[in-house]
């Protein structure tokens, strides 16, 4: 068995139902107050702008390049935390953030929710590499709720509040049903999550007129409230064979890669480092790529996804390896 990495040792974890409720937490664990700034990429989702928002701090953004390592780290002297994320499960070089963060007094944040399971070329678990750290674990297993705060820093960690209850909900219909069809689809091939997913979107037409659910501005001043995640989200965490997932995950990359590989599109990434356990594939891409892509992979019974629904005040001029990045999800 192998043995755990030091900073899995000392580092503290508490759970919540969503990722950007543990970043809620990890900023005020930063001693993010009203009137504060907080450093963050462009290339990232509303959600994290709500955590921002919540604490009553203001976003400041820093474009990231081609390959999502940061141009720039601006300072000001009301920024209090700067937000480093591991796009899709792959380690993002700290050693910039980490210079930055000594410089100018201020507290990291490392943003894994894209990355549950995935490790550093060294080995050390995504997610506890800064003082603070977050991860959405239901972006990659099928349960409605459960993220994790990761909290290495000895002195924070003494400030940490206790464990919030854990919700007694039941997974839920629909979520069963999607762990079914997955695990049938996986066996036999039959694209049932497929279709289930187009009669949800046909429903979702017929009652609302759009096929897709589109964000609004409101998503970015929504008030995040943390609440424990369900009981039973927990044991379907507890259940995992992460061996087994991992294994999976790896073997998926390379796979999707291959039948990729005369396609048209960009991957964001020339391989798959070391101790990766990656959210999905991610690649550069236009729309009509992107459904290329979805035919090819379509065997895998694995989604096409566009990630992030840009901020409002990125979007207008947001560079083109902003807005064609996709993911093969393998969930
Ligand atoms: C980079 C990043 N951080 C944080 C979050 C928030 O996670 P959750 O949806 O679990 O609140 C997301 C969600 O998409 C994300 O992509």
């Amino acid at each position: 068995m192998k043995l755990p990495h030091l900073n899995e040792l000392t580092t503290a974890y508490r759970y919540y139902a969503y990722g950007r409720q543990a970043l809620v937490e990890a900023l005020r664990l930063a001693n993010v107050l009203p009137g504060d700034e907080v450093l963050v990429p462009a290339l990232i989702c509303k959600d994290v702008l709500s955590s921002i928002h919540t604490v009553g701090a203001k976003p400041v953004f820093y474009q990231v390049d081609k390959t999502l390592a940061p141009v720039l780290l601006p300072n000001s002297s009301l920024i209090k935390a700067v937000i480093a994320v591991n796009y899709f499960g792959f380690a993002q070089d700290l050693e910039p953030f980490f210079d930055y963060c000594r410089k100018f007094s201020v507290k990291l944040i490392e943003d894994n929710a894209h990355g549950y399971l995935s490790a550093n070329i060294d080995g050390v678990l995504l997610g506890n590499r800064a003082p603070l750290g977050i991860t959405s674990i239901r972006k990659t297993m099928r349960i409605p709720d459960g993220a994790r705060l990761h909290v290495s820093d000895k002195q924070l960690s003494e400030l940490l509040p206790d464990q919030l209850q854990l919700n007694e909900k039941p997974l839920g219909t629909r979520y069963l049903l999607q762990q079914r069809f997955s695990k049938v689809e996986r066996l036999t091939r039959l694209p049932l999550l497929r279709w289930a997913r187009s009669i949800v979107r046909l429903r979702r037409f017929l009652l609302t007129g759009e096929f897709i659910t589109t964000s609004t501005t409101l998503a970015e001043t929504e008030v995040v409230v943390p609440v424990g995640p369900r009981e039973s989200s927990m044991k379907e965490i507890q259940k995992l064979d992460e061996q087994a997932e991992v294994k999976r995950r790896t073997e998926l990359y390379d796979r999707v890669s291959s039948a990729l590989d005369k396609s048209k599109i960009s991957p964001v990434h020339g391989h798959l480092p070391e101790n990766c356990t990656p959210y999905g594939f991610p690649f550069f891409g236009d729309t009509e790529a992107a459904k290329d892509v979805q035919r090819l992979v379509n065997r895998f019974g694995v989604e096409v996804i566009r990630w992030p629904d840009l901020p409002e005040a990125v979007v207008a001029d947001a560079p083109d390896h902003y807005s064609n990045i996709w993911l093969v999800n393998f969930l």
